[in-house]
């Protein structure tokens, strides 16, 4: 953002008027006005960023005129009083001024409060434009899914949504959506309102994680110079998201055992004790309970931590779901790209339907949006799709017990040669002795020679093959 800020300067005083316009003329936008009635006119015609108010005005109180710019954080104002009316000062600053400055002051000082005034202006500017670029976290409605154990989720996080303080640990492999339902249990709760703070616990170093957690007095270490607040501050009336809750480093688990017993804690070189009121959302995608046995997680916290367990299974034990969570991220990737993309070729769809996806929804999403750059055609090819390398090691025989091995789906043999290796396996087994082959199979015997026949399995008399 390097286009000049506007700045309306508000001042009967001839004098003082064209000073602060030159002087603010070389790098902002400046408009002038004597009395409330040009001010009005001038703000309504233009975007401002800074209006600078004299309070005493001509044809009236310039006070009336703060609420107006403030409406909508349309401007910032900085209004400029006589000396002994610092009771005007206040009244401006409770309609919304942000600053004030006394006649008379020097051209520095006036600098000085200006910068402020339109840092304060770049920033709030700053966090609407983010808040518009984040997409804007939901409820339940995001996760989607048609496999029944998401549905579960979805109705898991509902009903604990409506018991606001229950501690919730989302249990599940990395890429499954553990944040997104972390956020959906914010959202869905009467905790809306508050802030969603997320620490995660192996991001942070963990000799930073106990000040970033519960904050620090001044003094507390060498670099503390002022006081801060921590995330637990931050998030009170929200809900605190502890990510990554099996990295919490073990000197720091009673500390945290002792806030989620008691909702007390003290800041990092303090005295004070502090209450919050949050809720607590764990997730991991370690085996907490191994880590006890290991000692490397203390019980009594988990303990503590999972009174409401999500479970949430990897995208390979709900295969249902990896093609409509396909089809939905290359809308969503098309649409953003600006590609009219259709779909998946037959065999892109079969690849993707036959791969173990380690990563989950999150690697789905990021190989769906990668084809989606690639695709050349009206639709995803195979050849947009990574080079997955196919299982080496001895394939396992498919879960529902069927003779096939899961593998690439196009790979997969089809019903009638599966059938005919079948029929020749049992025939050869039985000594060629149709009669008792056809026992085996279910089939008459008349069915069975047709087969063999179709199959082109050569008759080569069992004991029992005259007919
Ligand atoms: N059921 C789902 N429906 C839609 N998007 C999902 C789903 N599960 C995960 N995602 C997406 O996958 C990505 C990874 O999810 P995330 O919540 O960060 O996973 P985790 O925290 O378990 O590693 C995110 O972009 C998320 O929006
Ligand atoms: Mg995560």
């Amino acid at each position: 953002m390097t286009s000049p800020r506007t700045v309306l300067i508000v001042e009967d005083d001839a004098v003082m008027r064209t000073t602060l316009a030159k002087h603010l003329g070389s790098s902002h936008r400046v408009l002038v006005g004597a009395t409330c009635s040009e001010a009005r006119a001038l703000h309504a015609e233009n975007r401002v960023d800074l209006v600078i108010l004299d309070l005493h005005l001509p044809d009236g109180d310039g006070l009336a005129l703060v609420e107006q710019f403030r409406r909508d954080d349309e401007s910032e104002v900085v209004v400029v009083t006589a000396y002994p009316k610092i009771q005007s000062a206040v009244r401006a600053l409770k309609a919304g001024a942000l600053d004030y400055i006394n006649k008379p002051f020097d051209l520095d000082e006036f600098d000085l409060v200006v910068q402020k005034a339109l840092e304060h202006r770049r920033l709030r500017d700053e966090v609407v434009a983010l808040r518009r670029e984040r997409p804007s976290m939901g409820g339940v409605e995001r996760i989607l899914g048609h496999a029944p154990a998401i549905a579960r989720v979805r109705q898991e996080i509902r009903q604990v949504a409506a018991t606001p303080d229950t501690t919730v640990l989302v249990l599940g492999e990395s890429g499954v959506g553990k944040d997104l339902i972390g956020e959906a249990v914010h959202q869905e709760s009467a905790r809306r309102k508050g802030s969603f703070v997320r620490v995660n616990a192996s991001s942070i170093p963990a000799t930073m994680i106990e000040a970033e957690l519960f904050g620090h007095e001044r003094g507390a270490f060498t670099d503390a110079k002022s006081s801060r607040r921590g995330l637990l501050e931050i998030a009170d009336a929200g809900t605190l998201f502890l990510d990554e809750i099996g990295d919490l480093p073990l000197e720091l688990q009673p500390k945290l055992l002792q806030v989620l017993e008691t909702r007390r804690f003290r800041r990092v070189g303090g005295n004070r004790e502090l209450e919050v009121n949050v809720r607590f959302v764990a997730a991991t995608n370690r085996d907490l309970e191994g880590m006890v046995r290991e000692g490397r997680f203390r019980g009594d916290l988990l303990y503590r931590l999972n009174v409401f367990p999500i479970l949430v299974p990897p995208l390979r034990e709900r295969r249902e779901d990896v093609v409509f969570l396909a089809r939905h991220f290359l809308d969503d990737a098309s649409r953003r790209l600006g590609k009219a993309l259709k779909g998946f070729s037959p065999s892109a769809l079969a690849r993707m339907d036959a791969y173990k996806w380690p990563g989950n929804v999150r690697e789905l999403r990021n190989v769906v949006e990668r084809a989606v750059i690639l695709a050349r055609d009206e639709v995803v090819n195979v050849h947009d799709l990574p080079a997955w390398e196919q299982p080496t090691s001895t394939p396992t025989p498919c879960p529902d017990g069927c003779v096939a091995f899961p593998g690439d789906l196009s790979a997969l043999p089809r019903l009638e040669d599966v059938e005919r290796r079948y029929i020749l396996c049992v025939y050869r087994q039985a000594g060629n002795n149709k009669t008792r082959a056809a026992q085996v199979l279910g089939l008459s015997r008349v069915t069975l020679r047709e087969k063999l026949r179709q199959y082109g399995i050569a008759d080569e008399g069992g004991s029992n093959s005259t007919t």
